[in-house]
């Protein structure tokens, strides 16, 4: 199973991927954990990505394609993978549609979480006050939703046009939503 995860800024792409490793067994590819990861360890990568991540700002497309490329190679990726939060601009989706033709390994679908922003605010502020992670400042989440209009919603038209897409409701309660991903996730495997 070959899957990309799309949806704004506290969706739930991490939250439901925890439940769809659980169940699929995808290796689970979040560019955010990868970055945050570097940061941590304070590799030249890492550091570069820190200025964009803190302000809402997207890491360059070639830093974040050299990443994913390097990793798909990686043996544990070829029996499937979730991909969460890549890709997010349309460069990358044309440079992750030339590794997979490359290697005939074609996407079986592409989710999309559909939440207003209103809820996605909520979302976000309360997971501030529990885990402070730098980007959940107000001025910060509103730039990351503007970024995810502007350079990440295209993509919705792009994988519509290939009849990939496969968009759901991200409201309610994790039970709920991960139910409607069990049903999309179901149907491919039959
Ligand atoms: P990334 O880590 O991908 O952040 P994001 O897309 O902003 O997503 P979040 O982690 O905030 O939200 P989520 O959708 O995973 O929601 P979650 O499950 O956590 O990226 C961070 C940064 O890295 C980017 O801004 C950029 O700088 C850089 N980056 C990453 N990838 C890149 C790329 N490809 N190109 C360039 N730059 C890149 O849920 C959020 C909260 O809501 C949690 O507290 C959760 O408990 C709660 N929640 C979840 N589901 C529900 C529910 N059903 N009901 C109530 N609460 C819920």
């Amino acid at each position: 199973m070959r899957i990309v995860f799309i949806g704004p800024p506290g969706s739930g792409k991490g939250t439901q991927a925890v439940n769809i490793i659980k169940k699929y067994k995808p290796v689970h590819l979040s560019t955010g954990d990868m970055l945050r990861a570097a940061r941590a360890a304070k590799t030249e990568i890492g550091l570069q990505a820190d200025k964009y991540m803190s302000s809402g700002q997207l890491v360059p497309d070639d830093v974040i394609v050299g990443i994913i490329s390097e990793r798909l190679k990686q043996e544990d990726c070829q029996a499937g993978y979730l991909l969460d939060g890549f890709p997010r601009t349309i460069a990358q989706a044309e440079a992750l549609d030339k590794m997979l033709a490359e290697k005939k390994t074609p996407l079986d679908a592409v989710l999309e979480l559909q939440v207003p922003d209103d809820e996605l605010f909520r979302r976000l502020a309360e997971r501030a006050e529990k885990e402070g992670r730098s980007d959940d400042t107000p001025e910060v989440i509103k730039n990351r939703l503007k970024v995810y209009n502007e350079q990440t919603s295209p993509l919705l038209a792009y994988y519509g046009k290939k009849n990939l897409l496969k968009s759901f409701n991200g409201l309610g309660t994790v039970e709920e939503v991960f139910a409607r991903i069990e049903t999309i996730l179901d149907s491919l495997q039959k």
